[in-house]
């Protein structure tokens, strides 16, 4: 039997659980009149919590019933794109042929047609169609079958800003209009963060927002063990409870533990504890290169500065031994506190304290720092 698992940042796990509050938001804002509130949600979580794999849950979901979606990752330019390229295709198919001709736009408006015909033909084949009356003619269309348009953007930041304020317009727009548009979008905390303070986009700061935060032990423990069971083999509850717990709740970890526990002896027709132990070491062996590293590379030499003032520590560190390990003033320490916990990588941990909350990122600092 091939391994169900699947430690692959983007790739959809076996079984998707803990995202029941956003799925059944989003189905029933797919059947709700325009104007719903959840017609627009933002994802937030940090590195690996699987925002992602919810924002394909969700295309899913509006495919499934018909909707036409455009799901792109955000970049510079990405407007443009979906207006050129990606809007165009849909119109296509949605209307069953190939309509954006530049040509006889122009050819009309020269012509001797009557007003009428004139006005109609060119308001179908402008010369360059705008992102907003192309995806306000696409929801007409699609309205037409009951149906809708779902577009979605993954990664969203502040780099982007510009594509998003267009986007942002257009989706406005159609939202004013009653048109059958819904808008999700993700990122991570510190990235929304910058977004929303543009104030062009007040309208994601109304978004419905989830957060995607550490999925509990059941809740592991069933994604866990139904893809075991399902490929064919069991596991033991000692196995499933010392696995469960190796992942701290966190989306990445369960399928990175769960490939390994099921590699260690994938001939064996149970999966015990001894198993269940050796796949999660292998699984922590490589969290450092698959999780911290990134989660690190986001950030400035400074707060690095400041986790590393952390690892120290067996477990909450004060902030007045964080400023003293720096080197800096405790208020200047303090600006970094606050950078630290927006981006979700430390948590207050009572009065003048903080502590980690990226899983094992302590262990993994500890061990790299002498390197550095
Ligand atoms: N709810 C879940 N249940 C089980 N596995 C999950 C869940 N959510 C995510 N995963 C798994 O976790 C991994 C990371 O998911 P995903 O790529 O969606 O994270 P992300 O938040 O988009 O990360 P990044 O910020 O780096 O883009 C994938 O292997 C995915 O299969
Ligand atoms: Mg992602």
């Amino acid at each position: 039997m091939p391994n169900p698992f699947t430690p692959t940042f983007g790739v959809t796990p076996p079984l998707l659980v803990g995202r029941d509050d956003p799925l059944i938001d989003f189905r029933a804002t797919l059947g709700a009149a325009p104007g719903d509130p959840n017609r627009a949600i933002l994802i937030t979580g940090m590195r690996g919590s699987g925002k992602t794999v919810l924002l394909n849950a969700f295309e899913d979901e509006a495919r499934a019933r018909g909707w036409a979606v455009i799901s792109e990752t955000t970049r510079p330019g990405i407007a443009g794109e979906i207006a050129a390229t990606v809007l165009p295709e849909l119109l296509a198919e949605a209307t069953g042929h190939r309509t954006t001709t530049t040509v006889e736009g122009v050819n009309v408006s020269a012509g001797g047609f009557g007003a009428g015909v004139t006005r109609r033909r060119r308001e179908r084949y402008q010369p360059a169609p705008s992102l907003r009356s192309q995806l306000t003619e696409l929801a007409d269309r699609c309205d037409e079958h009951g149906r809708g348009v779902l577009l979605s953007l993954d990664e969203i930041h502040r780099e982007a800003a510009e594509d998003l304020r267009a986007i942002a317009q257009a989706v406005q727009h159609l939202f004013r209009e009653g048109r059958q548009l819904a808008f999700v979008a993700a990122g991570l905390p510190s990235a929304i963060d910058g977004v929303l303070s543009d104030a062009v986009l007040t309208f994601l700061r109304r978004a419905e927002r989830f957060h995607l935060g550490a999925v509990p032990l059941a809740d592991v423990a069933l994604a866990l063990r139904q893809p075991i069971e399902a490929s064919g083999r069991s596991i033991t509850d000692e196995a499933l409870a010392v696995a469960a717990a190796a992942t701290q709740g966190y989306p990445f970890l369960i399928q990175l533990v769960g490939y390994h526990m099921w590699a260690v002896d994938p001939g064996a027709d149970t999966i015990d504890a001894r198993q269940a132990r050796a796949g999660a070491e292998r699984a922590m062996r490589r969290i450092g290169r698959l999780v911290n590293e990134p989660a690190l590379a986001d950030l400035s030499a400074v707060d690095r500065q400041f986790l590393l003032a952390m690892a120290a520590d067996a477990g909450p560190s004060r902030m007045v031994d964080i400023a003293t390990r720096m080197g800096v003033s405790r208020s200047y320490a303090s600006q970094y506190r606050l950078r630290l916990i927006a981006a979700e990588m430390i948590v207050p941990a009572g009065r003048g304290f903080v502590d980690f909350n990226v899983p094992y990122l302590r262990e993994y600092l500890r061990k790299s720092a002498p390197a550095r």
